[in-house]
């Protein structure tokens, strides 16, 4: 059985005192919720890490960050590297979220270059993949997700993707609050689970977390959740709220 995944992606918002009140927020709504039923994480701003790995501390609930570069160290101003995540108590970190992608310019060699370095570096890396509206209007949804998941994960044998989960974000539904419907993110789950146990097998297709993300609100979530391949949910805006978020929690569970 996989367990569910709820993780909260804050992005470029909070600042040094609601980052931590957001933390104790969360700590405080889902002190309910055994851990054992459900992991969850949240994605603060580096800047906020620490702090945020403080306010969180004994409550079972996981900190991640939103990017790492793959060099361990060295001339490579502004980046930040799997050792530093680790040594201020990160566990996760995104790769390849489609605002790196699409508004920064990383490229799918970059993002699996990311997702190596991080395996090695000790984190646990969450593998952000998914179409842009034209895409997917074009009948390239399968295509696309194909070609991110080769390049994401080049260089992994079956034994560090142990260390992997996915997220299939769709573009078109991240911020806009036009959700996929759980029938959507189902098929292409599906897809990406039939196609990681082509390239490796199939317990490794059957053990790895496969998350939905893309307007993801208290509304919704239990939906989404109940289909079979889906097995968490990456939240964006409603992650912001600490309420609105720990109801997605008990949705997942
Ligand atoms: P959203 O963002 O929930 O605000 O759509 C999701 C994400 O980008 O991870």
């Amino acid at each position: 059985m996989r367990k569910p995944f709820v993780a909260g992606n804050w992005k470029e918002n909070t600042d040094s005192r609601s980052s931590v009140e957001l933390a104790k927020a969360v700590v405080a709504g889902s002190a309910g919720v055994a851990r054992e039923k459900v992991t969850v994480a949240v994605i603060p701003p580096f800047v906020y890490l620490q702090a945020v790995v403080r306010a969180v501390s004994a409550s079972g609930i996981a900190v991640g960050a939103q990017d790492v570069y793959f060099e361990p160290k060295g001339a490579f101003t502004g980046e930040i590297s799997p050792g530093m995540l680790k040594d201020v108590g990160c566990t996760y970190v995104l790769c390849g979220h489609s605002e790196r992608r699409h508004v920064i310019g990383e490229t799918d060699a970059l993002v699996g270059k990311k997702v190596t370095a991080a395996i090695g570096g000790g984190l646990l890396p969450i593998l952000c993949v998914g179409e842009l509206l034209e895409e997917r209007d074009a009948g390239r949804t399968e295509q696309v997700v194909t070609r991110q998941l080769e390049a994401g994960l080049a260089g992994l044998n079956g034994e560090k993707m142990q260390a992997v989960t996915i997220a299939y974000e769709p573009v078109w539904a991240i911020g806009t609050g036009r959700t996929a419907t759980p029938q959507q993110a189902q098929e292409v789950h599906a897809f990406i689970r039939g196609l990681l146990a082509e390239k490796y097998d199939k317990s490794v297709a059957e053990e790895i977390r496969l998350l939905y993300g893309g307007s993801v609100k208290g509304d919704n979530a239990a939906d989404l959740m109940r289909e079979e391949d889906v097995d968490g949910l990456l939240v964006g805006g409603a992650s912001l709220k600490a309420d609105e978020f720990v109801r997605i929690i008990q949705a997942a569970v």
